[in-house]
């Protein structure tokens, strides 16, 4: 894996879009703010080959020169994410296509589809030509292959995705025996009696897919996604100088963001936006569903993917499209909260998005750290305040995050959740509870993701992991939990843990299945519960009545409906740990009590007393530990330090009150 050495900023940059008598001046303004790195390229298809195996590069050389000469370091993006007209008009089969087979057209973006052998012949030779020409320039740094994957769309349906959709389940069931049993298409007469009947998924009225057959659909998106970029890595291995890496940006649906890294990437980007969780709502208070830091989540998930990670795009203005997306503009002190978000969840280079604002396009409105009038304004001061902030951090860059405990996840849960609505709603409320509790209780996690070579020392690490609903369970990862028990770890699941196998389908064992040695406890009731019933109606979403078996304890029970008194929260011992077993979805408040039964509450509360808007986060290196606190309010926050630490931003010992300003963020060495 690839890691930066030292805090880096860029800035993504469309030289195309510009007058090149604009270029020098841009780059020494840039460099005046502190950024040292551009990201380019990634749309420049046309401009590179503006006929079929013609290629062209002056415009880049003369750009890459100039750089050269500032001392402007580039990453280079691969433009598959935009085809020409030319290569879509005369090659239909490249587009990807609406689940009804009708083709997605020239004119916007990602119409294209992974799997379509032309396709593929056009990508690699340009992804050749531009490695060729430009992977041994010294102004090049690295590479970002396509952008953004899966975004957009995560869904292709075109004709080329159907055959290698049917080569894919071949490969995986061999005979049509096998995929119709594994899919349980007897039943309403759903056999496949051949390999051609099978399509993605294509309208249907309002019952809908097998869900089985649609978990194995998503599952072949990820792998058509993770081979092409593979494809691309594997060519600009070839060409690449020594030191520079690979990447790509984002993080989205369908694609298994951890096996795409370790086959084709040196390192992770994100690109990260909170004014999508915040859309057009600025109240001043926003913690009851938490959407002012809702992109630590995603920011948490980033670093399960790549524990030291890069922000390609990182939000510098407001966000808007043409045709859809108004958001209002950073208030003063939100640039340097967001990117600073970013940098306490281990983000080690932060490039803003975009230099400058097009004046035309789709784009028009996503704004970027300098306006149209290209007058320097206050973003542009926020970004070179927070140049100087990450100067003072730099003994920070490289240290790892201190989590409490451990989220688990899987991408076969995560699919199976796509294609089952009762698996995404518990999943989805757990998960935003579990979150929701870390933060208002600054009891910080890191998530694992398991598969079935997980290591046991990628759980032994942490002495809590919440596994919430793992519905789908494998006898690997049944076992890899056993260990990590066994070993003195304390595991939490919650209702309908167990019940499904790796294709969804439900096993005809008792509950929680292949987890019952583990829980000790017997499901042999459950329901939906009825907001009605419930004070709160977003929880507990479903219950399972627990039946402890022997060597169990019940830590609560059931008070309401025809179950009062049964068992709804367990303990059972195993080896040197525990499992804790609760019948129903999590809410905010159970798991802030978990986190107090199993001591990892509060980690931080002998250093400081902070306000529940704002998030605290540790990292370690060497030894010292620095721990991070940002105010999402637009309002001061006062913490109460308890005893005496260094602020790294003011450069003094501190104790007792301090006040953070709206949007303020500090930084304390312990
Ligand atoms: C990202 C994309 C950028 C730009 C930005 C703002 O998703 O990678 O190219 O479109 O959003 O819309």
């Amino acid at each position: 894996m690839f890691q930066w050495q030292q805090y880096e900023l860029g800035v993504c940059y469309y030289p195309e879009q510009w007058e090149e008598s604009l270029w020098r001046e841009d780059l020494r303004r840039m460099k005046d703010a502190g950024i040292g790195t551009v990201r380019v390229a990634e749309f420049c298809w046309v401009l590179f080959e503006p006929a079929e195996g013609e290629f062209h590069f002056d415009l880049f050389d003369r750009f890459l020169s100039l750089c050269q000469e500032e001392g402007m370091k580039v990453i280079l993006g691969t433009p598959t994410a935009t085809p020409p007209a030319w290569l879509t008009e005369a090659y239909p089969e490249v587009l990807n296509a609406l689940p009804d087979k009708t083709l997605l057209r020239h004119g916007a973006r990602r119409h294209y589809n992974y799997n379509s052998p032309v396709y593929q012949r056009f990508c690699s030779r340009i992804v050749e030509e531009m490695a060729k020409h430009f992977a041994s320039h010294p102004a090049v740094i690295g590479w970002q292959i396509d952008n953004e994957l899966n975004c957009e769309t995560d869904e292709f349906h075109s004709e080329a995705d159907d055959l290698a959709f049917r080569e894919f389940l071949k490969k995986h069931y061999t005979t049509l025996e096998d995929l119709n049993r594994a899919w349980g298409t007897v039943v309403w007469s759903g056999v496949y009696t051949s390999w051609d009947q099978i399509f993605t998924p294509r309208p249907v009225l309002n019952a809908g897919h097998n869900p089985h057959y649609l978990l194995d659909y998503y599952r072949f998106i990820s792998d058509s996604c993770i081979s092409f970029a593979v494809m691309q890595a594997e060519i600009l291995r070839k060409y690449l100088k020594k030191g520079d890496f690979i990447t790509t940006n984002g993080l989205f649906g369908n694609v298994d963001n951890h096996a795409l890294t370790e086959k084709a990437l040196d390192v992770y980007t994100y690109d990260s936006y909170p004014d999508f969780a915040l859309g057009l709502d600025r109240s001043p208070k926003t913690s009851t569903d938490l959407n002012d830091r809702k992109w630590s989540r995603n920011l948490i998930e980033t670093r399960s993917v790549c524990p030291h990670f890069g922000i390609m795009e990182q939000q510098s203005g407001a966000g808007g499209w043409a045709n859809r997306m108004e958001m209002p503009a950073p208030r003063p002190g939100q640039l340097t909260l967001w990117a600073m978000q970013s940098v306490a969840h281990g983000a080690d280079f932060i490039s803003f998005f975009r230099w400058r604002t097009a004046p035309y396009g789709t784009e028009i409105y996503w704004h970027g750290i300098l306006d149209y009038d290209n007058r320097d304004n206050r973003k542009l001061r926020e970004v070179k305040a927070f140049g100087n902030l990450l100067q003072k951090l730099t003994p920070v860059c490289g240290a790892e995050h201190v989590a409490a405990f451990a989220l688990l996840k899987d991408y076969d849960n995560e699919w199976d959740a796509q294609a089952d609505v009762w698996h995404k709603r518990i999943s989805s409320g757990s998960e935003k509870e579990i979150f929701a509790a870390s933060q208002l209780h600054h009891t910080p996690y890191d998530i694992v993701y398991l598969n079935d070579d997980t290591a046991l020392s990628a759980l032994s690490r942490y002495p809590v992991v919440f596994y919430p609903h793992p519905m789908i369970m494998t006898e690997s990862r049944a076992s890899l939990l056993t260990e990590y028990v066994k070993n003195g770890g304390t595991l939490v699941v919650g209702c309908r843990a167990g019940l499904k196998d790796a294709n969804g389908k439900a096993v005809m064992m008792p509950q929680p299945g292949l987890l019952q040695p583990l829980t000790g406890t017997d499901v042999q009731d459950f329901t939906f519960v009825s907001p009605a019933e419930e004070n709160d109606p977003a929880y507990p979403i479903f219950h399972d009545i627990l039946t402890p078996m022997e060597g169990t304890a019940v830590l609560a029970r059931y008070q309401t409906s025809y179950y009062a008194g049964e068992a709804c929260l367990t303990e059972k011992k195993t080896g040197k740990g525990k499992t804790i077993h609760l019948g129903s979805a999590f809410s905010r408040d159970t798991v802030a009590k978990l986190f107090e039964h199993l001591v990892i509450l509060e980690p931080f509360r002998n250093v400081v007393d902070a306000p529940k808007d704002v998030e605290l986060l540790l990292r370690e290196k060497g030894g010292k530990q620095y721990l991070f606190a940002l105010n999402y309010l637009a309002q001061n926050q006062t913490l109460h330090l308890q005893k005496s630490v260094y602020s790294v931003f003011e450069e003094k010992e501190l104790c007792g009150d301090v006040t953070l300003p709206p949007y303020g963020i500090a930084v304390y060495a312990l």
